[in-house]
């Protein structure tokens, strides 16, 4: 039996599963800070509690003794800042922070050829900008850093004890050379980083090291037992749907939003804000598109009308499309294709006859016209894929579902277990660190529980169209 525990922005979710099937999960919520219009902050402390607990939930269901190795997922970019005893010094700063915005026209200027590089352009999200931000900001703090991690790996740390990281996590910094997989001296000293403050980089399936005595006494779990590096979300998602293959691809509909194709060459497309990093998996790239507002403007909605997401998809199911608002989901400002950190959100098109369902009807639109743009960024590579395979929370919605695959042209494939994916993927990089699958297992597709056909696309086009042109329009008022 493997554990796969995956750190995300909303909850920590874990998995035990042997090599087919999942046989328990547990999940803990987690809160995110703001302590300023467009930070977002959580303690690593919160990470490694709410691991613990929800390993206590899951000793409920399954004996821990049991599990044979573990593997890890968790929310890219974020900034873990350690001192030299391997203390945080401050919060962690997160994927959907945007304070960073100088910091990173900063670090395009010394290091003209950086998207090419670390294959996407500098946004404040990603993990190096956020340190250029530090020195200036909190100088104090700043003298304290010894050590930077991704937030998966703070949780390695709390278990085995190592400094470590997969090639995915590091892909998602800016500070690592994409082609040979090795971190950047240059886009590192351009961002006020010593090389050494730099964590050592693993192929995911990877064992990194053991579960020591303390954190056994902490969790429950056995001693000794071997932790592999895992990987960023996106690619843990990926190996869950066995995206790891030349040209499958998948969506994601969490709190973020990614559209990601797997390759077997490094392929950047910096211009369209396309990310192209390592895959967790040696030999292996991919391309993604990256949505900072996801399908959590369904959460966001639902809490100012006080209704539940299933409740704010129900709702939306009610009304034809026709009439609603045209809604621009930016909360957080966007990445993936807009490259955009200032824009926010806006309803236009509210009349007296709006409602409340037409409003959630508006919002589940504007999650897929995303979808579009972001297949759009792709170019060719997008025509070429026969279909796109769905996980996340988002993806129970049967309407947003088929809304994605009318704007994008691709039938969308729901699979089984498509709400636990990255934890999922996370247990199937264990169960290959431990031998029992191999590469090409880790390559097969879970089964597919429905397929959502395109339907007419013209019934779309013309909405998706103001939609474009809305996002021109705020712009200019921006
Ligand atoms: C990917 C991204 C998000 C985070 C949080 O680039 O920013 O998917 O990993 O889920």
């Amino acid at each position: 039996m493997y554990l796969g525990i995956d750190i995300g922005t909303s909850a920590v979710k874990l998995v035990c599963a042997d090599t087919d099937r999942i046989l328990a999960s547990s999940s803990v919520g987690l809160q995110t800070s703001s302590p300023q219009p467009g930070w977002s902050e959580q303690h690593p402390e919160l990470w490694w509690q709410a691991t613990r607990d929800a390993l206590t939930h899951l000793a409920g269901q399954i004996a821990l003794s049991e599990v044979k190795a573990i593997g890890l997922s968790g929310q890219m970019h974020g900034a873990v800042l350690l001192d030299c005893d391997l203390h945080p010094i401050r919060s962690a700063i997160l994927w959907n922070d945007s304070r960073a915005v100088q910091e990173c026209e900063e670090l395009r200027a010394a290091q003209p050829e950086v998207g090419h590089i670390a294959g996407v352009l500098p946004l404040p999200g990603f993990t190096a900008p956020k340190i250029a931000w530090l020195k200036k900001n909190e100088p104090a703090n700043y003298a304290q850093l010894s050590h930077i991690l991704l937030p998966k790996d703070y949780v390695g740390l709390r278990l085995h004890g190592e400094l470590a990281t997969d090639a995915s996590d590091a892909a998602g910094t800016l500070w690592l050379d994409q082609a040979s997989r090795n971190w950047h001296a240059g886009i590192a000293e351009a961002s006020d980083v010593a090389r050494d403050w730099l964590p050592q980089i693993f192929d995911g399936h990877s064992v990194v090291g053991t579960v020591t005595a303390q954190a056994a006494a902490e969790t429950g779990l056995r001693p000794a037992v071997p932790v592999v590096a895992g990987g960023g979300d996106a690619a843990t998602g990926a190996v869950s749907l066995g995206a790891t293959e030349l040209g499958r691809g998948f969506i994601s509909l969490g709190t973020s939003g990614q559209l990601f194709v797997a390759d077997r060459a490094y392929k950047p497309n910096p211009e369209r804000y396309v990310h192209a990093f390592a895959h967790t998996l040696p030999d292996r790239w991919y391309q993604m598109a990256a949505m900072l507002n996801g399908a959590r403007p369904i959460s966001w909605i639902g809490g100012q009308l006080g209704l539940s997401a299933a409740e704010v998809v129900a709702l939306a199911e009610t009304v034809s499309g026709d009439r609603v608002p045209i809604f621009l989901p930016y909360l957080t400002g966007e990445r993936s294709p807009l490259g955009d950190p200032h824009i926010r959100a806006c309803f236009f098109g509210l009349e007296d006859a709006t409602t409340r369902a037409d409003i959630c009807r508006s919002v589940l639109e504007a999650i897929a016209f995303c979808f579009a743009d972001a297949a759009q960024s792709f170019g060719d590579t997008i025509n070429g894929l026969p279909e796109l395979a769905a996980i996340g929370g988002g993806s129970r919605s049967d309407l947003l579902l088929g809304m994605i695959a009318s704007v994008t042209g691709k039938p969308i494939v729901r699979s089984e277990d498509a709400d636990s994916g990255p934890a999922c993927g996370a247990a199937r990089l264990a169960a290959c660190g431990d031998g029992a699958l191999s590469m090409t297992d880790l390559a097969l597709r879970p089964p597919a529980v429905n397929i959502f056909e395109p339907s007419d696309p013209s019934a779309m086009s013309e909405r998706l169209l103001r939609f474009r042109r809305l996002y021109s329009a705020v712009k200019a008022v921006d």
